[in-house]
């Protein structure tokens, strides 16, 4: 029987590897990277000082392109472009394991962070899994999130006491503003910075750029227009900077507001 992992690799850190990753990397004979074409050579970088580190038995690494998804569909048409763009990707997994790995092999698939977040990686496998042409067995390394290396950098927990914390990206918090009866909001993959509307109303914001890398930024106070703005500024000048940004928050309400 084949055995794939999927390994969370943490969120910039190669110090946030745990030791299960270790052991999982250790056992790897062949690693799958899917190529997403926009892959920042820093992230790639981190990959490989892993890789480089913590492969230690006999290794090859398979890549492949992962498909592009149409994201000029129009809204009817999306639902059926984003079924199709799964079907493909579940397509191109399923052949890596079928053609790449030998019986007995363990294959694995690096995730950033931990794959349990706003990653495709788990539902993909559970559908290449569910269609039974191949016969392997697959298990998951946690990883350390950029959630849990945002609190932890501002020495933060995520939610108050005995309440409730939501998890979400800019997009939402855009559309549909702040959920009721929740206060605290992490917010992920904000091309938008959303944050931008919820000044001035009593929220505190713990903000993390490049977390975990030597790049790291953090900004946190309470957020009125000057933290914003602020924020907004550092942003701009390091995205220009570097070519890239990865940026996550927690917006808190607080009872002295
Ligand atoms: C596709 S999601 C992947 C999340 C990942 N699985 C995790 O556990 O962190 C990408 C988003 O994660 C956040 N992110 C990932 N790495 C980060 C980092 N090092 N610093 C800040 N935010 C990060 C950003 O909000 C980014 O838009």
């Amino acid at each position: 029987m084949k055995q794939i992992y999927v390994i969370g690799i943490g969120a910039g850190d190669p110090g946030q590897l745990t030791l299960q990753a270790v052991e999982a990397l250790g056992r790897t004979e062949v690693f799958f990277l899917l190529d997403k074409g926009e892959e920042k050579a820093d992230l790639a970088g981190l990959r490989e000082l892993i890789l480089r580190r913590h492969a230690t038995g006999p290794h090859r690494v398979v890549t492949a392109r992962d498909p592009d998804r149409d994201r000029a569909a129009p809204s009817a048409a999306y639902a059926p472009a984003v079924d199709d763009w799964r079907r493909r990707r579940a397509d191109v997994y399923e052949r890596l394991i079928a053609e790449e790995l030998p019986d007995g092999g363990h294959g694995a698939f690096l995730v950033w962070g931990d794959p349990a977040l706003y990653d495709s990686t788990l539902g993909i496998l559970g559908e290449v899994h569910a269609r039974g042409t191949e016969d392997f067995a697959w298990s998951v390394v946690p990883g350390v999130s950029s959630v849990s290396s945002l609190a932890a950098k501002h020495r933060v927990g995520l939610n108050q006491v005995g309440r409730p914390v939501q998890i979400t990206t800019g997009r939402r918090l855009a559309d549909q503003g702040l959920p009721d009866g929740v206060d605290d909001v992490v917010v992920m993959l904000d091309a938008r910075q959303a944050f931008g509307a919820f000044t001035g109303q009593g929220l505190h914001i713990y903000w993390g750029a490049y977390l975990g890398t030597p790049d790291e930024i953090l900004l946190a106070g309470p957020l009125d227009d000057a933290l914003a703005g602020r924020i907004r500024a550092v942003r701009a000048e390091a995205r220009a900077r570097k070519g890239w940004i990865m940026d996550t928050y927690l917006l808190r309400r607080t009872d002295e507001g």
